[in-house]
């Protein structure tokens, strides 16, 4: 994750939720009533037929099934999101990230607050993505790290309690990372590129990792527990903690559609990275949770992305006469950069990228 800005940011005072739900308030502060336009109308949502995103079975891809590549080509290009199932991270593995990360959260908020999320940086424990005093708040808790490369650890924040914490994140994340890898591998080879074409280009991969809590609230028809926005990544890994509420919604046609939790399986995502690299061929959706009026909510997600150092632009492979260049050439280093500074507003931080028609 990139750097401290440098600009100097205030945020006012941000309430911790899991706090606030203790007094278990039927009034939610101002900060986090959303306005008017950006409330989740929850009964829609749910009502409109569940279309569920696809599913993907990893273990058809790894025997070499042709019709696995292409059912996760229309994963990719029609969704955005797909579920992963058969993904050989062992479940127990599943429930301990989620065991050290629920136990965590439940620390006493002064533990927690050892490890603050400093305004404008996206490490530690906090908000994320605040950057005024205006600004609405989401109805959740974050914890957040830096993974891979080394470098951009941050070993401060890391908790020595729960005590299993570090070893467990660090587990957990090889695992995820192959996943990472083996994904992208089948991704090319849905896009009929060559299957290491994305390994070759990224160098050493930006890995971070976000454990995100959202305690129930009183109006869940008021707030959100994370804005909507896409993942500046080229790919996500989500991991939904067991028994989960409905939470994560993605916007199709226009339309928030539920992400209905399978036990085990991985919610997967293409970032504006791979939107970019693949010319739009394959977009990032953009996405967002809300809360539950009595059950809380615990995600862990993985983000994947290429080296700060790199240059992204549209694959030449995808760009012709009928699918003219959409993006312009840009550092990668630049655009985290630039995702980490700015608010979570839907797909505008891709703007950056987008060549005016
Ligand atoms: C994210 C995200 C959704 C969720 O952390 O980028 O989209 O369900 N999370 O927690
Ligand atoms: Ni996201």
């Amino acid at each position: 994750m990139a750097p401290v800005p440098h600009f100097p940011i205030k945020v006012g005072h941000i309430d911790d939720v899991q706090e606030l739900r203790k007094g278990k308030p039927t009034t939610i502060p101002e900060r986090f009533v959303r306005d008017m336009a950006e409330r989740p109308e929850l009964s829609t949502a749910l009502s409109s037929s569940p279309t569920d995103i696809p599913i993907v079975d990893f273990s058809k891809l790894v025997k070499g099934s042709k019709d696995e590549v292409l059912q996760l080509a229309n994963a990719c290009e029609k969704w955005g999101f797909f579920q992963v199932i058969n993904h050989e991270i062992e479940p127990s593995l599943l429930e301990s990230i989620e065991k050290v990360s629920k136990e965590f959260f439940m620390l006493p908020v002064e533990e927690k607050q050892k490890y603050p999320m400093a305004p404008g940086t996206v490490q530690g424990y906090g908000q994320a993505f605040v950057f005024s005093e205006d600004q609405k708040l989401d109805w959740c808790n974050m914890f957040a790290l830096g993974l891979e490369p080394p470098f951009i650890r941050n070993p401060k924040l890391w908790p020595t309690n729960p005590a299993k914490f570090s070893e467990t994140v660090d587990v957990y994340s090889r695992e995820v990372r192959k996943v990472c890898k083996n994904l992208l591998k089948y991704i090319a080879m849905s896009l009929g590129l060559r299957e290491d074409i994305f390994e070759e280009m990224f160098g050493v991969a930006v890995q971070a990792i976000r454990m995100n809590y959202y305690p129930p609230c009183s109006r869940p028809d008021l707030v959100l527990g994370l804005s909507p926005h896409s993942d500046g990544s080229a790919l996500t890994v989500l991991q939904q903690g067991k028994g989960s509420s409905v939470g994560l919604q993605i916007l199709k046609n226009n339309r928030w559609v539920p992400v209905q939790p399978i036990p085990t399986a991985l919610v997967i995502n293409i970032g504006d990275t791979i939107e970019v690299l693949t010319n739009g061929k394959y977009k990032s959706v953009e996405h967002r949770a809300v809360t539950h009026k009595e059950k809380d909510r615990l995600s862990i997600v993985t983000f994947y992305a290429p080296s700060y150092e790199i240059e992204v632009g549209p694959m030449a492979e995808l760009v012709d006469e009928s699918n003219p260049c959409k993006y312009r050439r840009y550092n990668h280093g630049d655009y985290s950069r630039h995702y980490v500074t700015n608010k979570l507003q839907g797909k505008k931080t891709l703007d950056f990228a987008k060549i005016q028609a």
